[in-house]
């Protein structure tokens, strides 16, 4: 009986292909699949959603927003401030959002904002636009200021839009955190560019 290789040998000898059809079959790979299916576009044209909490008060506090975030898809969410560090027990975050979504510090949010991406100040003040008539950015960066504050004109004017949830008297931040995004859900592909973002 010829060995496999022998067989092969002989085979390209005589100028045939040699038979690959006793080779073992690759074992399923998760990689072994097209990267982008036919049809898809490289540019993606994909909403999402971004947090940015102006200097937290507590760990409680960024907890339930990570759990708000978790729950409606939220891409990631930065901080300001010192009162909150990143070691902090998260409490209210039974989910455990913070190990699959980006929790980042930074000194100043007007420096993490992504490429076209529309800075969007949440706050109960004199002139911002009413959440409910809101039409929201494909690509948003939410922020939101403290349990405790509020806030301040600078980074307000910085945002493009002011919007608030008419309430009466304010809400605590992980509450309004969540109308928000939620808020956004509800309106489902009715953000800027409409239909044309996925
Ligand atoms: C508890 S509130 C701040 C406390 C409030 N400034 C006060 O008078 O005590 C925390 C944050 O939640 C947001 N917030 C709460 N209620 C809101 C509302 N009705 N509309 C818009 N933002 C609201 C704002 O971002 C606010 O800075």
């Amino acid at each position: 009986m010829r060995s496999p290789v022998g067989a092969s040998l002989l085979a390209k000898a005589a100028g045939q292909t040699p038979q690959i059809s006793n080779l073992p079959a690759l074992p399923q790979s998760p990689y072994n699949r097209p990267l982008f299916p036919e049809g898809t576009p490289l540019v993606a044209d994909k909403r999402y959603s971004c947090i940015g909490l102006y200097n937290p008060k507590s760990p409680e506090n960024v907890g339930s927003v990570m759990r708000a975030a978790g729950c409606y898809g939220v891409a990631s969410v930065f901080y300001t401030g010192k009162r909150y560090e990143r070691a902090a027990d998260f409490v209210t975050d039974t989910k455990r959002v913070h190990y699959d979504i980006p929790l980042i510090g930074i000194d100043d949010l007007k420096k993490i904002l992504p490429l076209n991406c529309v800075p969007v100040a949440v706050e109960l003040v004199e002139g911002a636009r009413p959440l409910p008539e809101y039409t929201h950015p494909d690509r948003a960066l939410y922020i939101f200021g403290p349990e405790d504050g509020s806030l301040d004109k600078e980074i307000r004017d910085w945002c493009e839009d002011v919007v608030y949830i008419p309430t009466t008297g304010c809400m605590n931040l992980a509450a309004t955190v969540n109308v928000v995004l939620y808020d956004r859900m509800a309106k489902g592909l009715n953000t800027r560019s409409g239909p044309k973002f996925r």
